[in-house]
């Protein structure tokens, strides 16, 4: 290289003016204009438009005459301010330009497949595959530098609070954190295979039986499971654990460190403490255990009045225990016919057998429930529930946890079809006081955070008769309706540990098997402990409002789990799966 860079292309002002300096970067932009080429140079800082003049180097400008997009060049030149009517006052570069003598071009390159510019309309699979050109674009750009702020942020709060950062194995065994195992196969012992970690879960744990008491790590997490916006088969965690804690110790820690974060990264002040709700109220009041409080529209109980009519879907449902709920969504009044019955058909998705509603148009009432219920009463459903003109009113009637479900996925709908979500406001709070068991779809008792959650001590008797009364050790985090974060006070005595094991069905041999270290560790003098994980893409995606996960991970996956850079997961050599004792029945099958 000739001519080595001296400043960034997005920094120079008014204030370097008449200085000489060399800028390296990528051509962004280039614009011949017989006489002068004007080219925006540009490096992750930002650009600077510079400028070939031939009469300032004549053969330097006919060698600009060949620059073309994305080739890589350094420029040798002086700081001009420009003329007043081409200060472009959005730049931060805007009020100068740079006067080049000597041009060294570096690297050319062939066309793009597409303009590394935020304004682009390609396909993601497009800028997946060449993600080193997507990621040249300032808005990614943006979002990879702030992750890195992010991290180093987290990594100085923790330090501070005297946490330090241990590194766990990845080549591992499975721990059960509800999703499937990525597994690698040993080649010293064909036929056993390792497991990717779900999380850092019982290594953490064995550190504080170490005596590590506190304890953190910015970590990769596999999971093998249905891919969302908001999922990533590899995620990371910030992974925190400590001795002697409980829920408040967490509580404070976390939320300090989330002010901190949004302070420095967005400007906002976040309030502490953050709000807690029991997950049974989260239920009933928003139908979701991550509910997004940054708007009201809450779930009513409307039984009492539904009993009143002669609707038989309302009356079937209160006959077997179940529930009629409601909301009011304004501005919803304008649904047509044809959109009740898209909505119909959608909130069956949740188990829910149908939609009824009361629309209070500006030119009058209209209902699916007219021919069951007078005008009075409809109207005053309508008034207990707050309804003004403008307003829809919509109810499900079914089991509880089916109406508060449907419910619930329906108020975030048209609460984003109709815009009734303020942008730009965080509103965080703690989830806590979730049962310690759930069922699975066969009726088996699981955990519903991990088998390592601690059940509340005043509840420990009626583990073994009525689990499902157990209320966990356990909190999760929710910002605007993303979990960002969960964790728990665990079990540090090895009975307990074990009776919750036999209530989940797991025998005493098969605990040795999968868990006999932890077992040992919990009996070699285990301190009181917990703590919590959150999901660093997921608070990413919240503090540079992405709309995709992917958007803030360098090299994502898509939605099927293929790395389109890499073509990853891709078929291995016959020789590579002998060594392995491995045969593979069948054609390659990964979409690509
Ligand atoms: P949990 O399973 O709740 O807890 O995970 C913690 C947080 O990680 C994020 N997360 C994900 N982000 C992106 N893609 C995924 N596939 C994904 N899965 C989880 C979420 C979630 O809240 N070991 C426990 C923590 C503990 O008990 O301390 C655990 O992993 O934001």
């Amino acid at each position: 290289m000739r001519l080595k860079r001296t400043d960034l292309c997005g920094v120079l002002t008014k204030q370097d003016a008449d200085r000489e300096v060399v800028l390296a970067g990528w051509v962004k932009k280039r614009r011949d204009h017989g006489g002068l080429i004007f080219v925006d140079l540009g490096d992750r800082s930002g650009f600077t438009q510079v400028v070939f003049n031939p009469e300032v180097d004549k053969e330097t400008h006919t060698q600009a005459r060949s620059l073309r997009e994305g080739w890589v060049i350094s420029v040798k030149g002086k700081v001009a301010r420009r003329p007043k009517d081409s200060i472009n006052p959005k730049l931060n570069t805007g009020e100068i330009e740079l006067m080049v003598k000597d041009l060294e071009i570096l690297n050319i390159s062939d066309p793009l497949p597409f303009p590394t510019d935020d304004e682009i309309d390609t396909d993601e699979e497009v800028r997946l595959k060449y993600r080193y050109l997507d990621l040249r674009r300032p808005t990614m750009q943006k979002n990879i530098l702030l992750r890195y702020r992010l991290t180093r942020l987290v990594r100085d709060f923790l330090d501070k609070k005297g946490f330090v950062e241990i590194e766990t194995p990845f080549l591992t065994k499975s721990t059960p954190e509800g999703a499937r195992d990525y597994i690698v196969p040993s080649r010293v012992y064909p036929g056993e295979f390792y497991a990717l970690p779900q999380s850092p879960q019982l290594f953490k744990q064995l550190l504080m039986v170490a005596g590590f008491d506190k304890y953190f790590q910015i970590v990769k997490c596999f999971r093998d499971e249905d891919l969302r916006a908001d999922r990533q088969p590899e995620h990371t965690q910030i992974d925190i654990e400590a001795s002697f804690v409980e829920e408040k110790d967490i509580y404070d820690l976390v939320e300090n460190m989330l002010v901190s974060i949004f302070k420095n990264l967005r400007g906002v002040n976040l309030e502490v403490p953050f709000p807690r709700l029991r997950f049974e109220e989260a239920m009933e009041h928003y139908g979701s255990d991550k509910p997004d409080t940054r708007f009201g529209f809450e779930l009513v109980d409307v039984s009492l009045w539904a009993s009143e009519g002669s609707f038989e879907a309302f009356r079937r449902a209160l006959d077997e225990g179940g529930k009629v709920k409601g909301i009011r969504i304004p501005h919803s009044s304008s649904l047509s016919l044809k959109d009740m019955d898209e909505l119909c058909r959608w909130i069956r998705l949740y188990g829910a057998n149908g939609l009824s509603w009361i629309l209070l148009t500006p030119k009058g009432t209209r209902s699916s429930l007219a021919k069951f219920f007078s005008e009075g009463s409809l109207m005053k459903v309508a008034g207990d529930m707050g309804g003004r003109r403008g307003d829809g009113l919509f109810f499900v009637a079914g089991p509880r946890q089916v109406v508060n479900k449907s419910l619930g996925q329906l108020r975030l709908k048209l609460a984003k079809r109709f815009n009734l979500i303020p942008q730009g406001r965080y509103k965080p709070l703690w989830v806590v006081d979730f049962p310690l068991f759930e069922r699975d779809g066969e009726g088996n008792l699981t955990s519903r955070h991990h088998p390592f959650t601690s059940p509340r001590d005043e509840d420990l008797s009626f583990l073994e008769d009525r689990p499902e009364l157990v209320k966990a050790r356990s909190y999760d985090i929710v910002i605007n309706g993303e979990e960002i974060g969960g964790g728990s006070i665990r079990i540090h005595k090895r009975k307990i540990q074990e009776r919750i094991f036999e209530i989940l069905n797991i025998d005493s041999l098969q605990a040795r098997e999968k868990f006999g270290f932890l077992l040992d560790a919990l009996s070699s003098g285990a301190p009181p402990h917990g703590g919590i994980a959150l999901g660093l893409d997921r608070l990413l995606m919240l503090i540079v409002g992405a709309g995709s996960i992917r958007d803030v991970i360098p090299f994502p996956k898509t939605q099927k789990a293929v790395c389109l850079l890499t073509q990853a997961p891709s078929p291995v050599d016959e020789k590579q799966l002998k060594e392995l004792g491995l045969k593979v029945d069948g054609k390659p099958t990964s979409p690509k």
